[in-house]
């Protein structure tokens, strides 16, 4: 009894090592967190089809840092919530969610892609992993890596304060790579 417990014991830790802690976590309350920037991706531009809607980028605390410091730290967690949209009387408006993506830092986790680990929930349900590890090489990584030099980030905050002294980067409008 005693001798199974023994061996059991580390096939558990190696299976959730594997299987579990490499799962980018559903990030819950995203929506309280601080508004990066807005856009709308219409029908004509090239990645329509993949990211075509209205998407707000949201950042932790963490990661809110980062757009002001240029570097993420390791728990920064910045969420592009892709929605639908609806059209009348030249009015734009939201509609049903598309996908919630996830950048989630973690330089060991994380660390054949960039340190970030990437998730898609698919219609926002945190059932609904779009990508999984496996395939957040290809299906984010590779476009994300044209932002090397601002650790995989496309997107810069806007500033968010006028005020003399105010650290926050410039505004720049993200150049998408296609
Ligand atoms: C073809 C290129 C491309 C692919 C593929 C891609 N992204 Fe992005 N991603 C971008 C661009 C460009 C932005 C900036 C959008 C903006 O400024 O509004 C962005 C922004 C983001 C952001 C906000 C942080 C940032 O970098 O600005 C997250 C989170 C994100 N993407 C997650 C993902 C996930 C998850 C996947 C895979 C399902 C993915 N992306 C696939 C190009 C891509």
């Amino acid at each position: 009894m005693f001798k199974l417990g023994l061996v059991a014991l580390p096939l558990v830790a190696l299976s959730s090592g594997l299987a579990g802690a490499a799962e980018v976590p559903y990030p819950a309350g995203y929506r309280d967190w601080h508004h990066v920037k807005s856009m709308v991706i219409g029908p004509g531009h090239g990645l329509y089809e993949a990211f075509g809607g209205i998407h707000h980028i949201y950042a932790n605390a963490q990661a809110k840092a980062g757009y002001a410091s240029g570097k993420f730290a390791d728990g920064a967690v910045i969420v592009f919530d892709l929605l639908d949209t609806k059209s009348a009387d030249g009015a734009i408006e939201e509609a049903g969610r598309k996908v919630v993506g996830v950048m989630h830092k973690d330089s060991k986790q994380y660390a054949a892609t960039g340190g970030w680990g990437f998730e898609g929930f698919g219609a926002g349900d945190p059932n609904t992993r779009a990508i999984t590890q496996a395939k957040a090489a290809t299906a984010c990584f590779e476009c994300h890596l044209a932002r090397r030099e601002n650790d995989y980030v496309f997107s810069a905050a806007r500033p968010w304060s006028q005020a003399p002294g105010n650290h926050q980067r410039a505004f720049e409008t993200a150049r998408w790579p296609c």
